[in-house]
């Protein structure tokens, strides 16, 4: 089926000047991007996207590196769009992601991993709400 999925371009990758290749990557995967913003997130809206994981003990240094530079946030859409961005981001921790992923190919660590991605249709529909809200998605109409 298709699906939409939430991506964000996380402060290490826009630093390094890959936004482009990464976007190839979407593009390469039958990805095609919906919507997309740059922004600098403010402690309370990257408090707030994380929520989920405030009990855990990376949540205070995962704040902090996503409000240390710009995010390039963008919704992807395709078929299974969700497990389709999931493939190319390649496992969390660089150190375990499949060669030729996103994360083998740009990230450093754990904690500087380069991407994010919605992870089943539920919180993939909260998370595009979060930054785009009901109407901010423009699907192609050619
Ligand atoms: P992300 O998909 O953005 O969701 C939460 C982030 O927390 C995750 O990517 C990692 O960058 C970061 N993180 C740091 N330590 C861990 C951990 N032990 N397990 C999961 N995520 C972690």
């Amino acid at each position: 089926a298709v699906e939409r999925t939430l991506s964000i371009i996380k402060p290490d990758a826009v630093a390094k000047n890959v936004i482009g290749k990464i976007y190839a990557r979407f593009e390469e995967a039958g990805l095609q991007i919906v919507a997309a913003r740059m922004m600098h997130l403010s402690e309370e809206q990257a408090g707030e996207f994380y929520a989920v994981h405030k009990e855990r003990p990376f949540y205070g240094d995962l704040v902090s590196f996503m409000t240390s530079g710009p995010v390039i946030v963008q919704v992807l859409e395709g078929e299974n769009a969700i497990a389709a961005h999931r493939d190319v981001m390649g496992a969390t921790n660089p150190a375990e992601a499949a060669p030729g992923t996103i994360r083998a190919d740009f990230a450093t660590s754990i904690d500087e991993n380069a991407c994010h991605g919605s992870d089943a249709p539920e919180t993939a529909a909260q998370e595009i709400e979060f930054f785009f809200g009901k109407d901010g998605v423009c699907p192609r109409t050619r």
